[in-house]
């Protein structure tokens, strides 16, 4: 188990935190921290507990035990949609788009602009806003009006990604949101935490399988192992080999026993 210490940057702090699924202890006595201007890398193989982590960070799963302390206070998140009010926003690895809206569209998912005093909505606006959100990344969209479910899997992490980083969160969770990109568009992605990170606001926790990525992004780096934080370090201090070797230890077959 490891411990953490008290930093009034912290923007989200989880305590002792357990989660059961039936006979799978999906998570065990989880101690995590992420302060403003910081982006920690989750790492773990699958099945590790990454994503239940992120679900409760994120109101989706309520934990078992521990306590949950957002900007210092103990917070119970109801719901996504209670965490999200408060500025914890999620790119879920199974992303929650809706493929038959446009990507202008799914970009202003509940936060749709409208004209006041009647509802209508500022379509044109919406539009001109997607595709500079777009552009700033620099993801290559054919179009803003194309619908979500006709696009490459990477152009939707793309847009999953756009929407969450252009809503003044405090807290970015990041589920995979390289997995089904290519190197140029996960690059690009990597330079936008970056430049989200010098602004210095932004916490943000980036799950990812690539740890040389990790590694090169992340401020600190924590290592999940079967539903407990075996790994707690600054990057800087941190080699990929050691990780790999980390990892790796657990599925070391017994030597042969020679007869
Ligand atoms: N809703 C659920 N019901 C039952 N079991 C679950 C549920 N969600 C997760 N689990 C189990 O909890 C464990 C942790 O799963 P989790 O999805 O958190 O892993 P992960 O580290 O995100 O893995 P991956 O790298 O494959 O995405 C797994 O054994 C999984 O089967
Ligand atoms: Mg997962």
């Amino acid at each position: 188990m490891t411990q953490t210490t008290e930093n009034p940057d912290d923007v989200i702090r989880a305590e002792h935190i357990s989660k059961r699924f039936g006979p799978v202890q999906a998570l065990r006595d989880i101690n995590l921290r992420v302060a403003r201007g910081e982006i920690l890398g989750l790492i773990g193989d699958n099945g590790a507990g990454k994503s239940t982590l992120i679900k409760i960070l994120t109101g989706f799963h309520q934990p078992d035990s521990g306590r949950l302390l957002f900007e210092g206070n103990e917070t119970r998140f109801k719901s996504v949609v209670h965490a999200r009010s408060l500025g914890i926003e999620t790119v879920f690895q199974d992303l929650a788009l809706v493929p038959d809206l446009p990507v202008y569209l799914n970009l202003h998912l509940n936060k749709e602009l409208v004209h006041r005093p009647l509802p209508f909505l500022r379509r044109a606006e919406m539009k001109r806003r997607a595709r500079e959100s777009l552009d700033r990344i620099g993801i290559n969209i054919p179009s803003v009006t194309a619908e979500v479910g006709s696009l490459s899997g990477g152009q939707r992490q793309a847009i999953a990604v756009a929407r969450s980083v252009h809503s003044d969160a405090k807290l970015l969770l990041l589920d995979e949101p390289l997995a089904a990109m290519g190197a140029k568009e996960g690059g690009q992605i990597l330079r936008l935490l970056d430049r989200l990170k010098q602004q210095g606001d932004l916490a943000i926790i980036l799950i990812a399988h690539n740890y040389s990525q990790v590694v090169d992004v992340c401020d600190r780096v924590n290592l999940l192992q079967h539903g407990e934080i075996t790994f707690d370090r600054p990057s800087k201090d941190t080699s990929v080999e050691e990780l790999l070797s980390l990892v790796h230890a657990e599925y070391r077959l017994p030597p042969a026993s020679g007869d």
